[in-house]
């Protein structure tokens, strides 16, 4: 019951329960009579001129049977949670959260002693790392893969490229806060040969294979077009999430197809926040998991 938002619910349930209750008690007490001794009493009806109906009480077994129901119902109700979370002692609500404070209370001094390190000194722990590992399975894989090695709109993080910056505080920044990269689609502003020639020059500037006539044009209009966001080198802009364009390293894809879709089209993309559903502590560690990450790498 603890998943209605107020507390009206709980208390509609717990009133209707004992309502009725005590509606059956009442049911029942209003209907007793006794079997009085001598004459039998008539209930008043009259069928087919002499058809009449005995006043009889009902048989005891039956009334007990119905007193036993109701005694069981209020037994039912104190030994089973039945009203919610004011009886929480036995439920699986409380049991999970018995299980989660003997967790805080055995892993919280740990997790806060890593808090309080230096990010780069959680990176360098291996105890560290194996929790924040397992952090990792649990919340971040599902998007980055179990190996954070990334996969189509979702960057790697283990190549030391960073879309957003990965200076120590700028990577737990963005764990803490989430981030929302935003590329406006060009599909309509430059058309479709237009889009093509821009898409052979950002090719060339990974020294892949492209058309260099292409790319040529594509060049003015990348420096009028492109440049405000991913900067006059084409290397990126952190403060934006706009990537370096310049380092073969691709959250879409290096096809011309891919990059053609890219840029026609645009990209919006993000990365939830986990401050308020991890804590700060919990995202320190996970911060110094994906630093190791990256430790020996360029
Ligand atoms: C729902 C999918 C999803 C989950 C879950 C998720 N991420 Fe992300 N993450 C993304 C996306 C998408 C981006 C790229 C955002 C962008 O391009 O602007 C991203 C970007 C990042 C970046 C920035 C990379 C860069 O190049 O600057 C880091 C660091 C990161 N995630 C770490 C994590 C960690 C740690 C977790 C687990 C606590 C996590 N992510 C969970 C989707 C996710
Ligand atoms: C408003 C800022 C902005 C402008 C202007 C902009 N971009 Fe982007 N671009 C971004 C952002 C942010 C991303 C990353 C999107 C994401 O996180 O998914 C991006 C991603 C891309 C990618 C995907 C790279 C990859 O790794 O897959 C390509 C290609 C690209 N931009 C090319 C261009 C070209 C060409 C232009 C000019 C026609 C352009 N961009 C103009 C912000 C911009």
């Amino acid at each position: 019951m603890a998943d209605f938002i107020s507390g009206f619910w709980n208390m509609y349930v717990m009133v209707l329960v004992a309502l009725s209750i005590l509606f059956c008690v009442f049911v029942l007490v209003a209907n007793m009579t006794k079997r009085e001794a001598g004459e039998v009493k008539l209930h008043g009806h009259v069928w087919d001129e002499n058809l009449a109906e005995f006043n009889n009480p009902l048989p005891r077994w039956w009334l007990y049977l119905f007193w036993i129901t109701i005694v069981f119902a209020v037994v039912y109700l104190a030994i089973y949670p039945g009203f919610g979370n004011l009886n929480a002692d036995r439920g699986q609500l409380s049991q999970y959260s018995t299980e989660m404070k003997v967790a805080d209370e055995k892993y919280g001094p740990i997790f806060a002693k890593y808090g309080e390190m230096d990010l780069m000194a959680v990176a360098a722990d291996p105890e560290a790392n194996a929790m924040g590992q397992r952090m990792f399975l649990t919340y971040c894989a599902q998007c980055h893969g179990s190996a954070a090695q990334g996969a189509k709109g979702f960057p790697n993080l283990t190549d030391n490229e960073w879309s957003w910056g990965g200076e120590p505080d700028t990577v737990k920044t963005t764990i803490l806060e989430g981030r929302m990269g935003v590329m406006p689609p060009f599909g309509p502003a430059l058309g479709g040969e237009g889009v093509k020639d821009v898409a052979n020059y950002v090719r060339s500037l990974s020294g892949l294979a492209h058309d260099s006539l292409r790319a040529q044009r594509g060049k003015d209009m990348f420096d009028q077009n492109c440049t405000a966001c991913h900067g006059a080198d084409a290397k990126g802009n952190p403060m934006l999430g706009a990537v370096d364009l310049t380092n073969n390293t691709w959250l879409y894809g290096s096809s011309e197809s891919t990059i053609i879709e890219t840029i026609t089209n645009g990209r919006q993309n993000q990365m939830p926040a986990f401050k308020d559903f991890l804590g700060e502590t919990k995202v320190h560690i996970l911060a110094g998991y994906v630093l190791s990450l990256n430790k020996d790498k360029k």
